[in-house]
């Protein structure tokens, strides 16, 4: 298991989640997540990167097997540390960002992901608007832009609606054209994989048995789903 995906960021968040002990349950949703990327197919091999809020790289380092060069930033140096000692690859580079001027030229970036970083923990109110504007400003046209969130049919403190990102991303020119949930927060199944009483053996066959599961569902008002979204800045 990988022990840097229960590393906890400055606010005690984890980059999956900070209270999974045994780490199984970190484990099958970042097998997941992956796989929900590769069926995107959304980063192309020629195509240079950004992994906005790249935490602890585990994201960063897969995007280098699959893509020309990757930047990972993140505001905080500790987890940069992490990323640079345990995910690597000869095409990353982790960067500081100071949480306002991403530290790139317009038009950089063929393609950028956002993985639980778009939230109202993480970018409240008018620091959201502003990280649009600037993945916006960084983003080629055409380009596209990946993000993960948790998902909730309810008014949230900490995570925006699905409503709420479709208007915001489209008001800075970013046009969602897909969303769909690939993981359900509370299914009952993670609950035994959390506990280690599902081999990890499994998770590829259950990984593709919850993606196919979840593609035609909707957000619930009592429980999140992480949604993965494609937006497309066009030509
Ligand atoms: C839940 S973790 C996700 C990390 C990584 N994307 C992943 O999925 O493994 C959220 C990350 O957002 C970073 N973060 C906090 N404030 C940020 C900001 N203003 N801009 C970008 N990232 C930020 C945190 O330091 C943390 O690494």
């Amino acid at each position: 298991m990988d022990s840097t995906l229960s590393v906890k960021d400055a606010d005690g968040y984890g980059m999956l989640d900070a209270a999974d002990k045994h780490g199984y349950k970190n484990a099958y949703i970042d097998y997941l997540q992956k796989l929900a990327l590769d069926r995107e197919a959304a980063f192309k091999p020629a195509d240079v990167v950004l992994d906005f809020g790249c935490g602890v790289g585990r994201l960063s380092s897969w995007l280098a097997g699959r893509c020309r060069r990757v930047y990972g930033i993140d505001v905080e140096a500790d987890l940069l540390r992490l990323a640079a000692q345990y995910h690597t690859g000869a095409n990353v580079l982790y960067q500081a960002y100071d949480g306002k001027t991403i530290p790139f030229a317009q038009a950089y970036f063929d393609a950028i992901l956002c993985v639980r970083v778009l939230n109202k923990r993480i970018l409240p109110g008018e620091n959201f608007d502003w990280a649009l504007g600037e993945l916006h400003r960084i983003l080629k046209a055409p380009g596209v832009l990946i993000a993960i969130e948790h998902v909730y049919g309810r008014e949230q403190s900490k995570c925006y609606q699905r409503e709420e990102l479709l208007a915001s991303f489209a008001r800075h020119g970013l046009i969602c054209t897909s969303n769909y949930p690939i993981r359900k927060g509370h299914w009952p199944v993670l609950y035994l994989i959390r506990l280690g009483l599902i081999s990890p053996g499994f998770f590829p066959l259950l990984a593709q048995y919850e993606l196919g599961k979840r593609r035609h569902e909707r957000e619930a008002c009592l429980d999140y789903k992480d949604y993965l979204f494609r937006f497309e800045k066009k030509d």
